[in-house]
């Protein structure tokens, strides 16, 4: 983006493809963490006289524009950490968007709507993608690609813009990339990774990626009970995906044949009922050893001897990994292990990486200040599969 900056942007239509699929709760957005994350190449470019567009996604509408996905919320949001006035253009290649780039001045901002009201930008058919690409393409004259979270998706504004645009990394790109290259090139030992969140399949590609890579895999949240039954234990009614046990059991193998270490709960916190996160009424939880969770209970965090073991795991770690909550971290009756391996993470001297939207969040609403942590990365299905190796479609389309 110095490179862009430094050739001239004042005058130009800069179009910022940022990651700004934020939660939300009815209007109300609950984590602006990726809002901040947009601001300083934003910032920089309106500060040096471009007319930036910023576009994004949010959530997963179905190609067509539906109001509880509107990026309205945000044009506000970002407006006020910006401290200017951000237009929003209530469509995203139609004549409101039009419109509204037309009369951005010079360091003005203008906000389309999400990009996913839009079905070419998510299609598989490449005419398709194209074509909204081309619509895009029109409203712009250079492209910065700034939405790590989304680098993974071959989606048209990530991937098939950039070709048509003179094209650059924006900061939090660099930044990311910077800490997560770390992590694949020569990382400090002992590596430990804690991997956490609701399903095992998600994280098959990531596991057996750092199989050959880390020296601990610390295992909690709602995946761990696959890899509890994977050893022969009872779960009771805990999440289970009995489908991926086989590919568990062979992970298991192998990182004993490795040499790697993995960490499973021994006790887990577990309730009859799914507590309420709304109301966050006491959930009547008990504390159960993990190898015989009782029939009729749901194990939804870990328990305070896995917590001890966890800590003592991260303790003399040199580098450290984070993705997905221990448990069910909503309601206070179960939010004890993330916190556990959050305040692990920071009485550590490793240098450490939190990855993934929910356990950034967690962090956050856990009230633990964020700066203290190494870096806490914007992605989450993005950071992983930078992790697995893989070659991501918005990364590739900046680098040629
Ligand atoms: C994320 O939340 O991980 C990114 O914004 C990507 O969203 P998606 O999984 O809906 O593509």
């Amino acid at each position: 983006i110095d490179e862009l900056v430094g050739d001239g942007v004042s005058g130009k239509r800069v179009f910022v493809r940022a990651d700004l699929n934020v939660p939300l709760d009815g209007d109300t957005i609950t984590d602006d963490g990726r809002i901040r994350a947009a601001v300083p190449t934003i910032q920089k470019l309106a500060e040096s006289g471009a007319r930036v567009i910023v576009a994004s996604h949010l959530g997963r509408p179905k190609g067509a524009p539906d109001p509880q996905f509107s990026l309205a919320p945000v044009a506000q949001r970002l407006g006020e950490l910006l401290g200017t006035e951000v237009a929003f253009a209530t469509d995203t290649v139609g004549d409101s968007a039009k419109a509204t780039v037309g009369g951005t001045a010079d360091g003005g901002v203008t906000l389309l709507e999400n990009l996913r009201f839009n079905a070419g930008e998510t299609s598989k058919d490449d005419t398709e993608r194209g074509a909204f690409a081309d619509q895009l393409a029109a409203l712009a004259d250079a492209y910065v690609g700034d939405g790590f979270g989304a680098v993974h998706r071959k989606h048209a504004s990530v991937y098939d813009l950039p070709a048509r645009l003179p094209h650059a990394a924006g900061y939090l790109i660099a930044t990311e990339v910077g800490v997560l290259k770390k992590l694949t090139e020569d990382v400090e030992r002992p590596y430990a990774v804690v991997l956490g969140g609701a399903k095992v399949s998600d994280k098959l590609g990531v596991i057996d990626h750092l199989l050959g890579k880390a020296d601990r895999l610390l295992v909690g949240g709602g995946m761990a009970y696959t890899f509890l039954a994977a050893k022969g234990y009872e779960v009771g009614k805990s999440l289970l995906q009995e489908d991926q046990i086989p590919a568990v059991k062979g992970y298991l193998d192998r990182a004993e044949q490795l040499g790697v270490e993995f960490v499973l709960p021994v006790d887990v916190v577990a309730a009859a009922e799914f507590p309420d996160l709304k109301t966050k009424a006491p959930a009547n939880s008990a504390v159960v050893t993990a190898d015989a969770i009782p029939a009729e209970l749901e194990g939804l965090d870990i328990g305070p001897e896995s917590r001890k073991r966890y800590a003592a795991k991260l303790a003399d770690a040199a580098t450290v990994f984070w993705n997905g909550p221990m448990g069910v971290f909503e309601h206070p009756d179960f939010a004890a292990g993330t916190r556990a391996v959050a305040q692990g993470l920071l009485d550590s001297p490793a240098f450490t990486v939190v990855g993934g939207g929910d356990s950034a969040a967690a962090v956050r609403q856990l009230g633990f200040d964020e700066n203290a942590f190494g870096h806490i990365s914007t992605g989450g299905g993005a950071s992983l599969e930078y992790l697995e190796g893989k070659t991501l479609p918005g990364l590739a389309a900046l680098e040629d």
